[in-house]
């Protein structure tokens, strides 16, 4: 179902300490000043999930995600979380895909199509990531490209699977940068992956996707980047791990 989301991705930051007081802050400022409607979450180191859970309660405002999970159901893949631990925690969501997980663990859209349906079976939602590294945008080759990975990874899903995943947009040359994609180029993007979803599954399957914008986002870009009619929410790095900014960032949803 389409909605707003703002999600943090905490990356590899974060003390259990430090983890405990950032989510406290937060839920305490939501609870007090956040209006809307739009669906939060943490995504958090694995060794913080359960804990975070407990902190953040049932039914609450916030939920919480992985930032990856095996391709593999269990079994001897010795370091690896699979998506039935996540589930079996009561977690909802992980990120897929993420740019610094194909950059740094050279993972592939073949992969990340496993990954996708062992997610699904184990009824995780992905939040699944897209975007053209700065060369690709220079050359003009990012359409394709985020056609490509989206095709990939998703395109064997049927038309009532394809509605439970959450796709980001986050073009490379933006995450850490401090360099936002302008909100003509984001909604621009974001109308490329919705028509591109439209041709394979039909305008009222697309419309019901929601695709969010990651890239440098924080609490004074946030409001341009949510009010394009294709941006539906964000995905945040930088800016999550600061409590009074998140929290002016879910305001701007
Ligand atoms: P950033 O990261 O907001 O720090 O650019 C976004 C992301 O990597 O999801």
């Amino acid at each position: 179902m389409r909605q707003k989301i703002v999600a943090g991705n905490w990356k590899m930051n974060k003390t259990l300490e430090e983890a405990n007081i950032l989510a406290t802050e937060i839920k305490g400022m939501v609870a007090d000043e956040v209006k809307g409607s739009a669906q939060i979450i943490f995504c958090v180191p694995f060794p913080y999930l359960l804990t975070l859970k407990n902190l953040l309660g049932n039914g609450a405002r916030i939920t919480l995600g992985a930032q990856n999970c095996s391709e593999h159901e269990s079994g001897a893949y010795t370091g690896e979380v699979s998506a039935s631990m996540l589930k079996s925690l009561g977690i909802p969501f992980v990120i897929l895909g993420h740019s610094e997980r194909r950059q740094y663990f050279g993972e592939d859209g073949k992969l990340l199509a496993k990954k996708v349906d062992i997610a699904l079976k184990h009824g995780l939602t992905p939040i699944f990531c897209c975007g053209e590294p700065l060369e690709v945008r220079e050359s003009n080759g990012h359409e394709a490209l985020i056609k490509k990975q989206v095709e990939e990874s998703l395109f064997h899903l049927d038309q009532a699977t394809i509605q439970k995943i959450v796709i980001a947009y986050e073009p490379v040359w933006a995450i850490g940068t401090g360099k936002t994609a302008t909100s003509q180029q984001a909604q621009d993007m974001h109308v490329v992956i919705r028509k591109h979803l439209s041709g394979k599954y039909g305008q009222a399957v697309a419309n019901e996707i929601s695709i969010l914008y990651g890239g440098s986002v924080n609490a004074a870009n946030a409001k341009e980047l949510f009010s394009c009619p294709d941006v539906d929410g964000g995905l945040v790095g930088g800016a999550s791990l600061k409590s009074r900014e998140f929290t002016e960032i879910i305001k701007s949803a």
